[in-house]
C-alpha cells in the first residue's frame, strides 16, 4: 500500500510537469491554468507564425451552392441580423437584448460579417480557438466564446444547435476561402495599435466630441436607433452602445479607443481613420463612464466583475478597473482613466 502511494505521488507530479510544458494546442477545453502557466501559455502563443492580411473581397456569391452552402448562408444571416433570429424579440430567443454580431465584428465593403481588418475579424477564428480566457483562466472553445458574446449559456445556445453549427460552418469556410492554413495568426486580426497620449482620458472632452461625431446615429442616450419593426424582432438601424456590461472587454478605455479608431464614425478604417488617437480615447472615456451600464453577470465560463482576472494577476490588463477590485476610489480613477504602461496590449491578441 505504501509503495502504491509513493508511486501514485510520482505519477501525479509527472502529470503536472507535462501539463506545464506541453504544446498549447494540446490543452483540453475546460482545463484551468494558474497564473504562471498562463504566462507560459501566452509566451508560447506569441511564437505563432503571423501571415499577412489577404484582401479577398469575397461576397456571399462565393459561398458554395448546395446543402453545405445553405448552412454557411444561415450562419451569415445569423451574424448579420442577430436580433431578428437569436434576440429576445426574435424567433429563437437564444441571446440577450440588442446584440448584433456584425456591429462589432464589422464587414468589409462587400458585406460578409467579420471581414473588416482590425475590427475583430472572424477570418482566422478557427485557428485562434480553443484559447485561454484570462478572465476565468480556463481554456474555452470557440462555441464558449460565441455564447459569451450573446450573454447566454449552453442550455439556451447549445453547441449542437443548428445555429451554432451554422456560425462555425461560416467561420470554417472563411478560413479556407482566405487560404491562411493551419496554426497561424493573421496581421490585421483583433485591433490596431494606436498612440496613446501620456495623460488621463478626458470624458468631458469626450462628451462634446460624442455630440459632434456619434450622437446622430447612436443617440444622446447611446441607445441607438430602433427599426420601426423593433417589437416584432426587427432590431436596430443603429446599434445601442449600452450592450456591453460594466467590466466587459469594451468597458476598458484603451480597448474601446482602439476599436473606435479603426471603425467609427461609420466608414472609418485602420488605414483611413476619422478620429485622432486623442479623440478616440476621450470618446471611449465618455461612453464608458457617462452612462449607467448593466453589471457583468456571471454565466458559465464568465467571471463576475468582482472575480474577473483574480486568478491571473500577471496577465490582468493594467487598464482593467472595477470598484470591487480597486476599493480605493483614487486608485480606481487612476486605473480606469490612465495613463497606462501597456494600453496597446491584450494577452493573446
Ligand atoms: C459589443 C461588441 C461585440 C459584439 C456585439 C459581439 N462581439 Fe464578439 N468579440 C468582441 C470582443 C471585444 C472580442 C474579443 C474578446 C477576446 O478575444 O478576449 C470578441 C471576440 C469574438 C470571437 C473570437 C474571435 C477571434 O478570432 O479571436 C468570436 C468568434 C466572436 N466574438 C463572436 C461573436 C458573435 C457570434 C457575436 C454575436 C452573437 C458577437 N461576437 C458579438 C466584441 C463583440
Ligand atoms: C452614420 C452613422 C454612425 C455614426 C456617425 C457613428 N456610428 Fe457607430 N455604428 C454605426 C453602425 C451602423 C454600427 C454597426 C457596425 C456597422 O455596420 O458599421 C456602429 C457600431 C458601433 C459600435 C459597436 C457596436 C455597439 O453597439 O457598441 C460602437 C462602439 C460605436 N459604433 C461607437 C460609435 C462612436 C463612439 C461614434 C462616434 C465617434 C460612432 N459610433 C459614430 C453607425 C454610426
Amino acid at each position: 500500500m505504501r509503495k502504491f502511494i509513493v508511486f501514485f505521488g510520482l505519477a501525479v507530479s509527472a502529470i503536472s510537469i507535462a501539463l506545464f510544458a506541453k504544446n498549447i494546442s494540446d490543452y483540453k477545453v475546460g482545463t484551468e491554468l494558474n497564473d504562471k502557466q498562463g504566462v507560459e501559455y501566452f509566451k508560447e502563443r506569441a511564437k505563432t507564425k503571423v501571415v499577412p492580411w489577404a484582401d479577398k473581397k469575397l461576397t456571399i456569391d462565393d459561398v458554395p451552392k448546395g446543402k453545405d452552402g445553405e448552412l454557411i448562408r444561415y450562419g451569415i444571416e445569423l451574424l448579420m441580423n442577430t436580433e431578428a433570429h437569436l434576440g429576445p424579440k426574435g424567433k429563437l430567443k437564444m441571446t440577450d437584448p440588442e446584440v448584433t454580431c456584425v456591429a462589432c465584428h464589422l464587414h468589409d465593403d462587400n458585406g460578409l460579417p467579420g471581414t473588416k481588418k482590425y475590427a475583430f475579424p472572424f477570418v482566422n477564428s478557427i485557428n485562434n480557438y480553443p484559447m485561454l480566457d484570462i478572465e476565468t483562466m480556463t481554456i474555452i472553445s470557440l462555441e464558449d466564446r460565441i455564447r459569451g458574446m450573446g450573454h447566454t449559456d449552453s442550455v439556451r445556445f447549445p453547441s449542437d444547435s443548428k445555429e451554432m453549427r451554422a456560425i462555425l460552418a461560416y467561420f470554417k469556410w472563411l478560413k479556407e476561402a482566405y487560404n491562411y492554413g493551419d496554426k497561424v495568426k493573421v496581421e490585421g486580426e483583433f485591433l490596431a495599435k494606436i498612440k496613446f497620449p501620456n495623460r488621463p482620458a478626458d470624458p468631458v472632452k469626450g462628451k462634446a466630441l460624442y455630440a459632434v461625431h456619434c450622437a446622430a446615429c447612436h443617440g444622446n442616450d447611446a441607445l441607438g436607433i430602433k427599426n420601426d419593426n423593433y417589437e416584432q424582432g426587427g432590431g436596430h438601424l443603429y446599434p445601442s452602445l449600452m450592450i456591453w456590461p460594466d467590466g466587459g472587454h469594451m468597458s476598458m478605455l484603451p480597448f474601446l479607443a482602439r476599436f473606435l479608431k479603426s471603425t467609427m464614425p461609420s466608414g472609418a478604417s485602420a488605414d483611413n481613420p476619422i478620429l485622432s488617437d486623442d479623440e478616440a480615447l476621450d470618446i471611449a472615456a465618455y461612453i464608458n463612464t457617462g452612462f449607467v451600464r448593466m453589471p457583468m453577470h456571471t454565466t458559465e465560463g464568465r467571471a463576475g466583475i468582482d472575480t474577473a482576472y483574480s486568478k491571473s494577476p500577471s496577465l490582468k490588463p493594467d487598464y482593467f478597473a472595477s470598484p470591487q477590485q480597486n476599493l480605493d476610489p483614487k486608485e480606481f480613477i487612476k486605473v480606469k482613466y490612465g495613463p497606462w504602461k501597456n494600453p496597446n496590449y491584450f494577452p493573446g491578441e
